[in-house]
Formats: structure tokens, sequence, C-alpha cells
């Protein structure tokens, strides 16, 4: 099984990486293969509703341009994920916020109903509501969220930092231990049912 760590930094190997790395190390002591999948520094698009992927249901994003449809492909042969940003302004990368929400919505059907979780990384403040942002996609698409014994937050500015805070170190690895086991336990499970029921659209027009 395989769990996909989703860096939304632009900064390749700076402290986001140091958080995904804690658990990966520790993904694969519990015999998993895991893969990064690297946002980058490159532009990325918003979503701009135009429709296309729910009209031709071809679980692809119609621009083709960015990370958005890259990351889709990849979570297609992932099994769970685990979604690391730094912490800009109190918020998320926007940059990942774009991919994510391209990505959930046109190739939802790679991501649901698989083990999520996210992890952020703040120099000092803001790191609480950003993680409560990454989480609130995945709450609606029927992806099941791994929790640590800490809200999965680890600190540092410089590259390299978060090597310094052992107790965020620490949350990772437990988050890492209780995701893997939330994935092999659901995909274990016979009468593993998540499925939801078909979307009611009730918008709020009367
Ligand atoms: C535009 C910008 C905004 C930032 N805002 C915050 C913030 O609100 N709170 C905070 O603690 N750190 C903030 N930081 C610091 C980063 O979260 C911190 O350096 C983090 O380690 C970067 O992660 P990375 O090494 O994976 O890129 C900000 C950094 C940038 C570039």
């Amino acid at each position: 099984m395989k769990v996909l760590l989703v860096n939304g930094s632009p900064r390749k190997d700076g402290n986001t990486f140091t958080a995904l790395s804690e658990a990966a190390r520790v993904l694969q002591e519990e015999g998993f293969d895991t893969d990064f999948f690297h946002i980058g520094n490159q532009p990325v698009r918003g979503c701009i509703t135009c429709g296309t992927c729910s009209q031709t249901n071809s679980g692809r994003c119609v621009f083709n341009d960015d990370a958005a449809n890259h990351l889709i492909e990849a979570a297609e042969s992932a099994d769970a994920f685990i979604f690391g940003s730094p912490t800009y302004y109190g918020q998320p990368n926007g940059a990942l916020l774009a991919v994510i929400q391209r990505a959930l919505y046109a190739g939802s059907q790679a991501f649901a109903f698989k083990p999520v979780a996210s992890v952020v990384v703040a120099r000092r403040g803001g790191a609480t509501a950003a993680f409560q942002t990454m989480n609130m996609p995945f709450q609606m698409c029927n992806m099941p969220i791994a929790t640590s014994q800490y809200w999965n937050i680890i600190y540092g500015a410089l590259k390299g930092e978060a090597k310094l805070d052992p107790e965020g170190l620490q949350t990772m690895r437990t988050l890492a231990h209780n995701l893997a086991w939330m994935t092999r336990n659901l995909a274990a499970e016979p009468h593993y049912d998540l499925a939801s029921e078909p979307h009611q659209r009730t918008n709020f027009i009367r």
C-alpha cells in the first residue's frame, strides 16, 4: 500500500519536507511505500468554475498546465495521503489550496474514501487556523481523517529548523503510525463501505 506525501511548499527541501519526511520514515517502517509530490514553485491557476470537469466527467481539470492534474494522476495509485503546507499569514499556501480545490473538484474519485491527514509548518503563529483550513475540503470529500497526539504542527523558519522541534517531530511520527493503522484496517475490513448517497444539491435560493 502506498501513501502520497504532498509537499505544498515552494521550497522542495524546507520545513514542510522535514515534517513529511519524518512521517514517511515511520510509514516505511510500517511497511508502506511512500511517494512525494511537490507542488513546486511554478504558477498555479485557481478554479474558474467552468464546469467542464462535471460536464465531461473526465476526472481531470480543463487546465493541463500546472500541478493539479499531475496530483490527480498520482492520487489514483495512492491508498492514503498526507498534505503538508507552510503557514502563510495564518493560512495554508494559496497555491496549494488552488491545487487541492481543483484536484478534488475534477478528480474526486481518486481521493474519496482514502485516509488523509494534514500537517502545517509555522515560524510562530497562525498554525491552528491553517491546519483547520487544510482539513476543510477533506471533511466534505468522504476522506477519513487521521489524527495525532497534538494538532499536526511543527515549528521552524529557516530550512531544516523543524528538525529542532522534538515535539513537532513526535507529532508527525504518531500521525504516521495512526494513518498507517487506519489505512491498513480500512483495507482489511470486509464490510468497508463508506459510500455516500448521491448529492441532493440544495442551493439556498427559494
Ligand atoms: C509569505 C509568507 C507568510 C508567512 N506567514 C507566516 C505566518 O503567518 N505565521 C508563521 O508562523 N510563519 C509564517 N511564515 C513563515 C513560514 O511558515 C515558515 O518559514 C515555514 O518554515 C516555511 O515552510 P517551508 O520551509 O516548508 O517553506 C510565512 C512565510 C512566508 C514566505
